[in-house]
């Protein structure tokens, strides 16, 4: 089989119709009678599969009793011109070389409808059905879109520590790293570990996020943004949170809250528009097949402008729903977390577009977030979308030295820690703020798969490490 091969994606477009080609894959199904096979054939390249039609007294009764859902071959045919609907062109195959069966009977995806829940059970094999390898492609080609929309305004790609000994978040969320044997920890008289013995000579634990080091970087080269595996170990079980996800961070040099929220909102948006200018296939198939409203709310969100609104008054308006009779699960006051429900409530039925929330209670943001003058807020802004809610969170810094050392002091914040972090303030301080974006709540609704799980390969969540 001399012949280059051809990938789908490519193949599906030319019109040298009468020339050989070679195309390699997997097959999806097989169908036909006693004189002809028809096999829709698919290599990753595309949503699209290729018809391959082989006729049965051409081939070995063998090698077409061998070709069966899940096969992988290599087909060397003629380009025709199709008279199926819906499809191009098709390959007339003069040769078919198996590279590797698959067995009917153990082979698990024999049928089309397989349930996520199911699929995620077999998550080494669902990048072979057509859902997952429309996400797959459309997560690569948001990476592609985020790099491209930060190296297009002049940010540097900047890489932070994974290993890490400070908690960012201060929420104590951390998985430890040790090379310690726990089966023999030797404790001291007070029952204390020893981390002098540990690899890093102290305790150390994967990052929650790459804000702090980022935030070095922004006061030296004016603009950065990070984009890097993140860990916390919190045990809550829903369909927006992964115990390993990927953040993007951007931080920069002089800009203030407003000038943050512009950045976040049209970085929001060059995504958005990137899926619909370049994964049309693909949006196109999860649109057709699971969320009829997907194209839709993409769109919609390109149209909107964001509503920018202060924590008090999103309060007020879940107050006032509450007053007329809306009912929550979790109760609403001045000082409260918002739920997931509270934010879809602003955004999905108030406002019906996104919202960016600003200025709430201290006590329920980071350390590191600029105060305001009331003593009582912070600059802080989250990003609320419809089916998501939280999708950025970020804010203005707190650049002030004092006021920042006075805040990790009243948080109890181990200063031995933030030496580093503080030098920053100390020497050529500056205005600065960020965000950070959930890389798999932005594919969740670009994508409209309603659980994280499923738009990351292989999920790590409480009591799962499989694969
Ligand atoms: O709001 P968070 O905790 O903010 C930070 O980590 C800041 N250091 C960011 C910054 O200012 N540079 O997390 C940011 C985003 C959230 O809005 C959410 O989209 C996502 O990260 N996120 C998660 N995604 C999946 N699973 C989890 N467990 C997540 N926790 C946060
Ligand atoms: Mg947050």
């Amino acid at each position: 089989m001399g012949i280059r091969r051809t990938k789908i994606v490519d193949a599906l477009k030319l019109t040298n119709y009468g020339e050989t080609i070679n195309v390699k894959g997997w097959v999806r199904t097989k169908r036909g009678n006693k004189s002809v096979n028809f096999i829709a054939m698919n290599d990753g390249s595309t949503i699209n599969n290729i018809q391959i039609v082989a006729d049965s007294d051409k081939f070995d009764e063998n090698i077409l009793k061998d070709i069966t859902t899940g096969a992988c071959i290599s087909v060397v045919g003629k380009l025709v011109q199709s008279q199926g609907k819906g499809q191009t062109v098709e390959i007339h195959a003069d040769a078919i070389e198996i590279y590797g069966t698959a067995d009917v009977n153990s082979y698990p995806l024999q049928k089309k409808g397989h349930t996520m829940e199911f699929l995620r059970e077999i998550a080494h094999l669902r990048p072979r059905t057509n859902t997952f390898g429309a996400v797959f492609r459309i997560r690569h080609n948001m990476a592609i879109a985020i790099h491209k929309f930060f190296h297009e305004r002049g940010f540097f790609y900047f890489h932070t520590p994974i290993i890490t000994a400070s908690d960012c978040e201060g929420a104590g969320q951390m998985f430890q790293v040790t090379t310690m044997n726990l089966y023999d920890l030797k404790k001291d008289e007070k029952g204390s570990i020893n981390y002098d013995n540990d690899f890093f000579g102290r305790q150390t634990s994967l990052t929650v996020s790459g804000q702090l080091e980022g935030e070095l970087a922004a006061t030296a080269l004016g603009a950065i943004y990070t984009f890097g595996p993140t860990f916390r170990a919190e045990n809550s079980n829903t369909p927006r949170h992964l115990a390993e996800f990927w953040m993007i961070e951007p931080e920069v040099a002089f800009n203030d809250i407003n000038d943050n929220m512009d950045l976040a909102e049209e970085f929001i948006k060059y995504c958005v528009k990137w899926a619909l200018d370049n994964c049309r296939d693909d949006v196109q198939f999860l649109n057709d097949m699971f969320d009829k409203g997907l194209i839709e709310r993409l769109e919609g969100v390109l149209k909107e402008s964001f509503v920018r609104l202060p924590y008090t008054e999103g309060i007020k308006i879940l107050e006032e729903a509450i007053a007329k009779g809306h009912k929550f699960e979790y109760p609403v006051f001045w000082g409260c977390d918002l739920a997931s429900e509270h934010e879809r409530f602003l955004v999905e039925n108030h406002f019906k577009r996104p919202v960016i929330l600003t200025d709430y209670p201290k006590e329920i943001k980071a350390f590191y977030m600029k105060q305001n003058e009331d003593g009582k807020t912070v600059r802080a802004m989250d990003v609320l979308f419809p089916t998501i809610g939280e999708i950025i969170g970020g804010s203005e810094r707190e650049e002030n030295y004092d006021k920042l050392l006075a805040r990790i002091k009243e948080l109890n914040i181990p200063m031995k820690d933030m030496w580093w972090y503080l030098d920053t303030r100390k020497f050529g301080t500056c205005p600065h703020s960020g965000f950070g974006l959930g890389f798999e709540r932005l594919l969740l609704f670009v994508t409209g798969m309603t659980n994280i799980r499923d738009v990351i390969p292989f999920p790590r969540t409480p009591r799962t490490a499989e694969f």
